[in-house]
């Protein structure tokens, strides 16, 4: 008795003593007021997601979080032992073990387990469905093991998508097919393959276009939706067993007793389960009375609530005492606060564990997704470079969640030191792709012959803005007004190649001071400019042309932080001191210097850094006029570029390109901005901060991904493609790339191209 109470005490001072925090949504973070009231235990840890969420946990920085049924795959995986699963979030209509069992149901006189199925007729629910949340890899679990997509030995993959390997695997196991809805989250790529398989879209149904079943379901009965496609495939299943070919619907058990416990009680004699094994079970009535399946292809276990390590034990004693019957005990208190602010939904149920367990331990028993590195696919993984620890990181969170989804080509991280050692390693093959600054658009192109797979989108805020600035003493007494003034005069530029570099180039080509002929961007500047700092100009890693034209004058005007005999440097780092779009302003305070070409971000930060006056100097716009006042914020018809801050990379006529651009379209689909947290099936958000750390692997400023077109809808990416439209021209007209095929023909073109250019691009 003694004892008891003693305990008691403990537990209660305990929890007394502290206040849980709870990981809230920083999207639904106006709870955290409300969770304050009246003597409350718990405080909001606002977190950007829930992966955000599980890493403060495994860090004790946080006690509660809950995570989705996908979450909890991903994170026995990516921290088996971190973290414990303290209760489970059931369906107040469903408490049953397992979030959903997939199922194949098959007619009774099945032979041949899953290779039995060769040759069959295939019914599934379909690629759109968020009916039960099933991941595309739950979608694909059955055609992976019976139709083997994941080993192609013979398939050819130059130039394909995943998708179309898979589905060409699929349409020559199975003769005929309803496998409704996105088969791809490129549209492009989806309507083609649509056209070209239709033989697994043949069972819809002839109206469905392939977007859902259009057979007719006969009359409804109550309690089954006739518009449930789980119902839909087994209907399909029933109406096509009427021959001796194999058929299958793949389907939730929930349906499947759905289906034959109240629709088509007749119907369940005839049909069996198809096991993994190969096995069948007979729908007897026992069996289908059981909220269980006999077997199953994929068991879901349900999402949970997650405490960290050190305080598991208490939070499940208190959440047990908060929350007595499992579901929100309402009366406007902090407990139905934290309820509906944890887990939300008037149908949620928590069942309580009886003892903290292991994600790794909580899932394993349930279902268990194969290691990563010993999976077989028909593509290699498609390689990210990364440039620190913390992209790493997030690149291998990034990987993991795609991987448990089933997203295809698989992901692997490597990281490197620099960009530029990631173009050089993605040049020669040892890494595939990396999202960069747009900054490095021009060399990655020119030098490591790398090209875009995607632009990004930006906010309007957040595109590249490149502006040209003169001092003002110079423009006010006209000794400068327009380009033409600037030949003989010094330049300050960023970096050597950089954006600015490139828009300079551009601009003064467009303008007619640069000839559209010259292709050598060295001798261009340099021949027109008498001096500049263009920091990297002499350093190989940005050698953008094999050139005559001797550099050293693109770095005369540079100065080193530390001074040396002759103060020469053309370092492409702060210990030159007119590096960067900060050192760039720098150097046109440099009374040596004329004009400055540099990116807007930031620069009143830079200018106050720096001690200058913002009207110290006056923009030339690139119309060829000054700026009517004097200031460095000018509207963006008067910058040198506005353009896309970052680009996807990858070799230039890689066979896998087009498997890596579609990859981009499923990341976007799944971690972008498109859906909701609360609908995302894993709540990783590819282009927002990661652990509280900004512009990982991408900018936040980036909003999603477009396509690398002169078409493009997005203004700042056809910006950036026309910014290089010179540049193909003359690519194209050098003998520098070695992979063109047709060599003449393309030379014959840039003639013309360019020729057209100098002739009628005059302004
Ligand atoms: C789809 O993928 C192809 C490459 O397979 C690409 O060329 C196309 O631009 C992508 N995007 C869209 C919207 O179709
Ligand atoms: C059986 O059903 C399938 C699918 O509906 C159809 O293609 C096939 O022609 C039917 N076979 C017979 C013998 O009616
Ligand atoms: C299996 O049963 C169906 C319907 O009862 C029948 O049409 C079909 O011919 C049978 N198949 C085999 C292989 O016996
Ligand atoms: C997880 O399971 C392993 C093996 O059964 C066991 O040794 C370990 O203690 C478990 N850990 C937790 C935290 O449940
Ligand atoms: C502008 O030109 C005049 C006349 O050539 C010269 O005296 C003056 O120093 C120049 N001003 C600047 C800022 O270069
Ligand atoms: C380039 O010019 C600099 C200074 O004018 C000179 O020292 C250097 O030797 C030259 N380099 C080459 C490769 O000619
Ligand atoms: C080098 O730069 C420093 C600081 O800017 C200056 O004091 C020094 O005179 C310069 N040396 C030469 C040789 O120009
Ligand atoms: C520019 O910013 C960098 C990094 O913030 C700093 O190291 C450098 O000294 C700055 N350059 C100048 C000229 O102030
Ligand atoms: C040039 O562009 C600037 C900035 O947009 C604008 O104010 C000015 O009117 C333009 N001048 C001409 C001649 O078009």
């Amino acid at each position: 008795m003694f004892a008891k109470l003693l305990i008691l005490c403990l537990v209660f001072g305990a929890s007394r003593a502290q206040s849980h925090r709870v990981c809230i949504l920083s999207s639904s973070s106006s709870l955290c007021q409300s969770l304050d009231k009246d003597g409350s235990q718990a405080t909001c840890s606002r977190v950007e997601t829930r992966i955000d969420c599980a890493l403060r946990l495994a860090r004790g920085e946080a006690d509660i979080g809950f995570f989705t049924e996908e979450e909890l795959l991903l994170l026995s995986q990516q921290q088996p032992n971190d973290n414990r699963v303290i209760a489970t979030v059931r369906d107040v209509s469903r408490l049953e073990t397992f979030s959903f069992e997939a199922v194949a149901v098959v007619p009774n006189n099945h032979t041949g387990g899953l290779d039995g199925l060769r040759g069959g007729r295939y019914c599934h629910p379909g690629f759109d469905q968020s009916d039960l949340r099933w991941s595309p890899r739950v979608l694909k679990t059955l055609e992976e093991v019976a139709a083997r997509t994941d080993r192609c030995p013979d398939v050819d993959t130059n130039r394909k998508t995943a998708e179309e390997i898979e589905v060409e695997t699929l349409s020559s196991f199975f003769s005929a097919a309803c496998r409704p809805g996105t088969w791809s989250s490129n549209s492009t790529v989806d309507a083609d393959l649509k056209t070209r398989f239709p033989s697994l879209c043949s069972l819809c149904g002839g109206s469905s276009g392939c977007t859902g079943y259009s057979i007719d379901m006969g009359i409804s009965v109550a309690g089954v939706n006739n518009q449930n496609r789980h119902i839909q495939a087994l209907e399909c299943l029933r109406v096509s067993t009427n021959d001796s070919v194999p058929t299958v619907a793949y389907a939730a058990w929930l349906h499947v007793r759905n289906y034959f416990n109240i629709r088509n009680p007749q119907d369940a004699a005839s049909f069996s389960l198809l096991c993994p094994d190969g096995t069948l079970q007979a729908l007897t009535p026992e069996i289908l009375s059981n909220p269980v399946a006999p077997c199953s292809f994929v068991k879901q276990p349900w999402g949970a609530i997650v405490a960290s390590t050190a305080a598991a034990s208490t939070v499940l004693t208190n959440l047990q005492a908060w929350w007595p019957t499992g579901t929100d005990p309402g009366a406007n208190s902090w407990q139905s606060v934290l309820f509906s602010g944890l887990i939300g939904g008037a149908n949620a149920r928590v069942v309580f564990e009886q003892a903290p367990i292991a994600p790794a331990n909580y899932t394993a028993p349930i279902r268990s997704i194969p290691a990563i590195d010993s999976t077989a696919s028909c593509l290699p993984a498609q390689r990210w470079c990364t440039t620190n620890l913390n992209e790493q990181t997030k690149c291998s969170w990034v990987r993991a969640s795609a991987y448990t989804l089933g997203i295809q080509p698989a992901i692997s991280c490597q990281q490197r030191s620099s960009v530029f050692d990631c173009l050089t390693d993605i040049k020669e093959s040892r890494a595939d792709f990396i999202a960069t600054p747009s900054n490095y658009g021009y060399i990655a192109r020119q030098h490591y012959r790398l090209s875009p797979v995607k632009l990004v989108q930006n906010t309007r805020s957040g595109a590249s803005r490149v502006a040209a600035f003169v001092k003002e003493t110079a423009a006010a007494q006209e000794n400068i007004t327009r380009f033409e003034n600037l030949r003989g005069k010094k330049a300050c530029f960023p970096e050597f190649g950089g954006l600015a570099y490139v828009a300079f180039v551009r601009t003064a080509q467009l303008r007619g001071v640069i000839s559209e002929t010259e292709c050598d961007y060295v001798k261009a500047v340099g021949e027109f400019f008498d001096g500049a700092c263009a920091p990297g100009a002499l350093d190989a890693s940005h050698t953008i042309t094999e050139t005559t034209f001797n550099a050293t004058s693109l770095c005369s005007v540079c100065r080193p932080l530390i001074p040396t005999p002759d103060n020469f440097t053309c370092a492409y780092d702060y210990t030159n001191v007119y590096y960067g779009n900060n050192g760039t302003l720098a150097c046109l305070n440099d009374p040596t210097t004329d004009i400055a070409v540099l990116s807007t971000e930031n620069i009143n930060v830079h200018l106050q850094a720096l001690g200058l006056q913002a009207n110290q100097f006056r923009a030339l716009c690139q119309n060829n006029t000054l700026a009517a006042t004097p200031g460095v914020f000018i509207d963006d018809n008067c910058l040198l570029a506005y353009v896309v801050d970052a680009e996807v990379l990858s070799r230039r006529g890689d066979p896998l390109n087009n498997a890596l651009n579609v990859l981009f379209d499923s990341l976007d689909a799944y971690f972008g901005y498109n859906t909701a947290a609360a609908n995302q099936l894993i709540n990783l958000d590819l282009f927002s901060s990661f652990n509280g750390i900004s512009d990982l692997l991408f900018k936040d400023s980036t909003i999603g991904l477009t396509e690398p077109t002169g078409e493009a809808p997005h203004e700042p990416a056809r910006n950036y493609m026309e910014l290089f439209r010179h540049l193909d021209a003359c690519s194209r007209a050098t003998p520098q790339v070695p992979d063109i095929a047709n060599r003449a023909a393309f030379s014959v073109i840039t003639m013309l191209v360019m020729s057209f250019l100098t002739r009628f691009v005059v302004y």
